[in-house]
């Protein structure tokens, strides 16, 4: 079938069933979903003719990950969301098994999207598999047409990198040149980035391998993102298969960030170490992009491979975190939620000065759908914390652990309601004896964002719909200095800021 036919295909497929899950329980107020169905990782996040487009992994006939095709929204304020018609099938022979993960950048006027063009050529995705690279353009945002060069990039180097896992093109412009770097292993499984270089976009010449894996880094980097960052040189990646090191690293996957320096001339980027992007439980295959306000955006899947997703049942299945603006701050890569989300703030509420000894609930404070923001002076005490999506026996809850001794700020959700449990950690100092909390929750989400942007943590919670109360609790005397809080989202309920535009 042709590329345009594949495309309405998909179109009908989730025209009716979408209308369906606007009352679901789980359905989220104010974060990108696809309107049905299986999604993962964010792809060609980027900002065209005035307005973000973002693009994602989705299956349009299936909650199960599978026949990947790129579903497409766009918006004005990274708040409200437009819906539009997927932008890629496959259709081709280089990539009649899968549109995977990629990136766009804008050229005379139009949208070049670079994707990896997935191929399976016996019955172990593992092994038996053919990835190529290439691109799709379009002049409205919206049309997009596979060019006639594809693939562009037809095989991986010679050298020490696998024939095979070579995919997730992300495109820059650095001077004179296009750079892509594009995730890769070793032919002995260790994770590493590849580096291309182009004058046109459509010609493209290997470099170097710009990075690769040193001690516990994973076999395989996937979705790889650089760029510049006040003056500093980022790397981002997932690779797959850290272990877990004490208290860090206990999801499947990882997605983490390195400082370093790029040499351009090289194509070799000099770092040591990474660091984790996200310390929650849902946090994978993040790419920034660069808005006409300067800002670096960062979006991520909200979900984590091979986790149990309860939303199955209503037939959609993964979600993308909150955008967020990343930046540096006294040498610390810092993160926090987009301003523009404040225009979803209503019902505010507000307190001050309030002990608590042992537990305590405020009145009015409560629901499935919110903004928190706190500080809380630790006074003597060690242990304290709230829980949030409380029942009224407690018997559901998702508590949130600020333990002083170990200087580590825990997420537990065991008793969250639905869905896998379990507990992650990050490590975390008060400053002036002050802890200061953004909780984001939204009907199936928890996003925390810890010390104003120093640290952050995800997860998908999938608790009943009581189980909407806070608690604060303390083992010995903590103050609320202040408090704020506003319901986010439609006041008549519904999802805020998604609207299908279907053609
Ligand atoms: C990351 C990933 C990418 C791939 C895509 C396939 O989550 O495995 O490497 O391109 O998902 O959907």
């Amino acid at each position: 079938m042709k590329h345009s036919e594949q495309i309405l295909r998909a179109t009908e497929s989730i025209r009716d069933k979408r209308r369906e899950l606007e009352d679901d329980e789980w359905r989220l107020h104010y974060h990108v979903t696809a309107p049905v169905f299986w999604m993962n990782d964010p792809n060609g996040f980027s900002f065209f003719q005035n307005e973000y487009h973002l693009f994602y992994q989705h299956h349009p006939y299936s909650t199960e990950w599978g026949d990947i095709h790129w579903g497409h929204v766009k918006s004005r304020d990274l708040v409200h969301w437009e819906h539009l018609p997927h932008a890629l099938a496959p259709s081709e022979p280089y990539d009649q098994d899968g549109c995977f993960s990629g990136s766009a950048i804008e050229k005379d006027g139009k949208l070049f999207l670079f994707y990896t063009g997935n191929r399976w050529t016996g019955k172990n995705q593992d092994t038996d598999l053919k990835q190529v690279q290439c691109i799709a353009v379009s002049e409205d945002g919206e049309n997009f047409t596979k060019i006639a060069e594809n693939p562009v990039i037809s095989q991986p180097p010679e050298g020490d990198i696998h024939p095979n896992h070579f995919r997730d093109p992300k495109v820059w412009k650095q001077g004179e040149h296009y750079y892509c770097v594009l995730g890769s292993q070793t032919n002995h499984r260790v994770g590493q980035v590849l580096l291309y270089r182009s004058s046109d976009l459509l010609t493209w010449e290997f470099m170097n391998v710009a990075a690769r894996g040193k001690g516990n880094m994973g076999y395989m980097w996937e979705c790889p993102d650089f760029f510049q960052l006040d003056g500093q040189d980022v790397l981002v990646m997932s690779p797959q298969g850290v272990e877990p090191e004490g208290e860090f690293y206990h999801n499947l996957h990882q997605a983490v960030y390195a400082l370093g320096d790029l040499n351009l001339t090289k194509g070799e980027f000099d770092f040591d170490s990474f660091h984790p992007l996200d310390y929650g439980f849902d946090f994978y295959a993040p790419q920034t992009t660069l808005d006409n306000k300067g800002r670096r955006i960062l979006i991520a899947w909200m979900a984590m491979w091979e986790s149990d997703m309860p939303e199955r049942k209503d037939h959609w299945a993964g979600a993308m975190t909150l955008p967020r603006e990343i930046y540096f701050e006294n040498n610390q890569l810092k993160c926090l939620p987009v301003k523009e989300l404040e225009s979803l703030r209503h019902d505010y509420l507000h307190f001050e000065n309030i002990l608590v000894e042992e537990k305590v609930t405020l009145d009015g404070l409560e629901g499935d759908s919110m903004e928190i923001n706190v500080v809380i002076d630790a006074m003597e005490t060690t242990q304290f914390g709230v829980k949030v999506r409380c029942n009224d026996l407690f018997t559901e809850q998702t508590i949130l652990t600020y333990d002083g001794e170990n200087q580590l700020f825990s997420m537990n959700r065991d008793n969250s309601g639905k869905g896998p449990g379990g507990i992650r950690k990050a490590p975390l100092s008060l400053k002036n004896n002050l802890l200061n909390l953004k909780i984001f929750i939204d009907r199936s989400s928890v996003e925390v964002f810890l010390q104003e942007g120093e640290k952050v943590m995800s997860a998908r919670i999938y608790p009943g719909e009581d189980a909407n109360g806070v608690q604060f609790f303390s083992d010995r005397k903590v103050k609320i200095v202040k408090l704020e809080k506003w319901s986010l989202g439609n006041r008549g309920g519904g999802i805020a800021g998604t609207v299908l535009v279907m053609h």
